[in-house]
């Protein structure tokens, strides 16, 4: 799984195959759990958005000002592809552990979806979370929010949020797997 940290490895995959895929929930299923901490207005920079859907669904619950950064080449020129029309969708080939490009303090929230769980699987992994971790709280503003959709056990991600330096009041929940959808043979 160390490719998962590679930018040569997504930009293959996605070369690929590239569908629409989203990775562990999409956001009908998680809409309920995180639209109580977004606002319309919201500056949101979707962290690692690859061929997700998640960026349209949110701009078309109204979240428009979003910026969505990739290491991926191949995605991100898929997505500014696709979603052309939608000017205040913006989406930018970056490493999230070099955001340099934005000056701090410029998001109200940062949503990763499965990122920081792919650099987790990376080489270096302990050094580049606590980089990642460092440039989001650097681009948030003072009240800003970074929430972080992730398949690890609370034990295994906490300690990460939880570091003296960030200074983060951190809240977790968890969010149930989407139900199975039935076929008309299982009845
Ligand atoms: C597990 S996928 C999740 C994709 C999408 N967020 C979703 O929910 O379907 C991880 C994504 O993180 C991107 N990624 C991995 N390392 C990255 C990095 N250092 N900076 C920015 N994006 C990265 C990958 O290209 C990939 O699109």
């Amino acid at each position: 799984m160390a490719q998962y940290g590679l930018a040569s490895y997504w930009d293959e995959r996605y070369t690929r195959d590239s569908d629409f895929f989203d990775w562990y929930q999409k956001w009908e299923d998680l809409r309920c759990h995180i639209s109580p901490f977004l606002e319309k207005p919201h500056k949101i920079l979707n962290l690692g958005c690859g061929l997700s859907r998640m960026s349209e669904s949110l701009f078309e619950d109204g979240y428009q000002n979003q910026t969505n950064i990739d290491i991926s080449k191949a995605a991100i020129e898929k997505m500014s592809k696709h979603y052309k029309e939608k000017p205040s969708m913006e989406f930018r080939v970056m490493n999230a552990l070099d955001m340099s490009a934005f000056p701090s303090e410029t998001f109200d929230t940062v949503i990763d979806k499965g990122t920081m769980d792919a650099i987790l699987c990376g080489e270096s992994s302990t050094t580049n979370v606590a980089q990642l971790l460092k440039e989001v709280n650097r681009v948030l503003n003072r009240n800003g929010r970074y929430i972080c959709i992730t398949y690890g056990q609370p034990s295994f991600r906490l300690p990460y949020f939880e570091r003296a330096e960030l200074e983060w009041d951190v809240q977790h929940l968890s969010v149930p797997k989407p139900a199975l959808k039935t076929t008309g043979k299982d009845k």
